[in-house]
């Protein structure tokens, strides 16, 4: 709706006469019949006084008005690039807004004010002109398992034809349902000799590593029987880890390093793929995933991606008198990126085209 078509809807709503309202609001009526039919464009001080005498919110009559609401100006300057992508994002729920588009979606702003854009520069200034709507998407939350999750979270950020570092293979679980042939794949775990804290790689080589180490150290005796075992992986509470850490911090300790390995093998922009898991020790809240992002950003890594993987089954503790904290029945995959912060991702390249 057009601003004067608005006031015009609104005086009639409240039973006003166009001289009562311009009365009310310290205007000639012959100017208020101007603004109705959009002859001209009032001031601010008028946009306000008509909001509050006809009770209509005053951000939105600015918006109608083609302006910024004053009390958002400090914020969308202080943050222009997350105020545009915040907009369009929202504004995209409502349809494809090509043929009736929001003035607010693609206007740039010139000063205080917001410019309409002409017709035709209306479409190339969409965020995916071509685009399609869809929810045939990766979704950051899954209900599920590490072998559906991770073949999405590669089709997302690693471009095939990457060489892949899994430096934690295993058993190979997370491959299972990943073509071979898309990839050159390199596996390398503790069990063959190779340590995810040395990896036999150049520097800046590898366009992906993957890291999936033991997440979980083990407080002994039968519980956490049915979780990834740290001790049966990695015997972290003897002293042959070489960390001379215990517990919660010999588990960081092996991500940490891990993490400095992978930030030398990988190629400027290449993507780290790591699983964790957060834990209670020594009934103390570990937030695991939030650890490494903090250790991994000070390595410079920037984090891309965060995805929740919420187990299928109600897993259980095999003594328990009293619960204190939630039990756990989710993991992360964290996707990292080495980069300086200074570009934003936007999706895998091809090899070909890559810098
Ligand atoms: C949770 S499992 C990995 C599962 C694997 N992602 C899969 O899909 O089957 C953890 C693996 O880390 C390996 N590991 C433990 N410490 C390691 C280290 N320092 N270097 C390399 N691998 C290590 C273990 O041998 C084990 O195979």
């Amino acid at each position: 709706m057009k601003f004067g078509q608005c006031i015009r809807q609104s005086r009639k709503m409240k039973s006003l006469g166009i001289r009562t309202l311009a009365k009310q609001v310290k205007v000639d009526h012959s100017y208020l019949s101007r603004i109705e039919s959009g002859q001209t464009q009032p001031s601010e001080q008028i946009i306000r006084k008509l909001a509050k005498v006809l009770d209509y919110d005053e951000a939105e009559l600015m918006i109608l008005a083609n302006r910024i609401p004053p009390k958002w100006r400090p914020v969308i300057k202080k943050a222009p690039q997350e105020t545009a992508s915040l907009i369009r994002e929202s504004l995209e729920e409502y349809g494809d807004g090509t043929k009736e588009a929001s003035p607010l979606l693609p206007l740039p702003i010139n000063g205080d004010r917001l410019i309409a854009p002409d017709a035709n520069s209306r479409k190339s200034r969409r965020k995916s002109p071509d685009g399609v709507p869809t929810n045939d998407l990766v979704f950051s939350a899954l209900l599920g398992t590490n072998d559906e999750l991770f073949p999405k979270i590669l089709s997302l950020y690693v471009a095939r034809g990457s060489t892949i570092a899994d430096v934690t293979y295993g058993k190979g679980v997370f491959w299972k349902e990943v073509r071979k042939d898309q990839y050159r794949l390199l596996t390398t775990d503790i069990q063959n000799g190779v340590d995810c804290r040395s990896l036999p790689y150049a520097n800046n080589s590898i366009d992906c590593v993957v890291l999936d180490p033991p997440y979980m150290h083990t407080p002994g005796g039968t519980a956490h029987v049915a979780h990834q075992n740290y001790e049966g992986y990695y015997r972290n509470n003897s002293t042959t880890n070489g960390s001379g850490k215990k517990y919660h911090e010999a588990v960081l300790d092996l991500y940490f390093a891990a993490g400095d390995d992978a930030f030398r093998v990988l190629r400027s922009h290449g993507i780290l793929i790591v699983k964790c898991a957060d834990e209670v020790c020594a009934n103390q809240q570990r937030l695991t995933h939030v650890e490494i992002i903090q250790d991994y950003t000070k390595k410079g890594f920037v984090i891309e991606d965060l995805f929740v993987l919420l187990r299928q089954n109600r897993p259980g503790v095999s003594r328990v008198i009293k619960q204190v904290h939630a039990r756990k029945n989710h993991s992360y995959f964290l996707v990292f990126r080495k980069s300086t912060g200074k570009t934003r991702w936007k999706g895998p390249r091809e090899l070909s085209s890559r810098s």
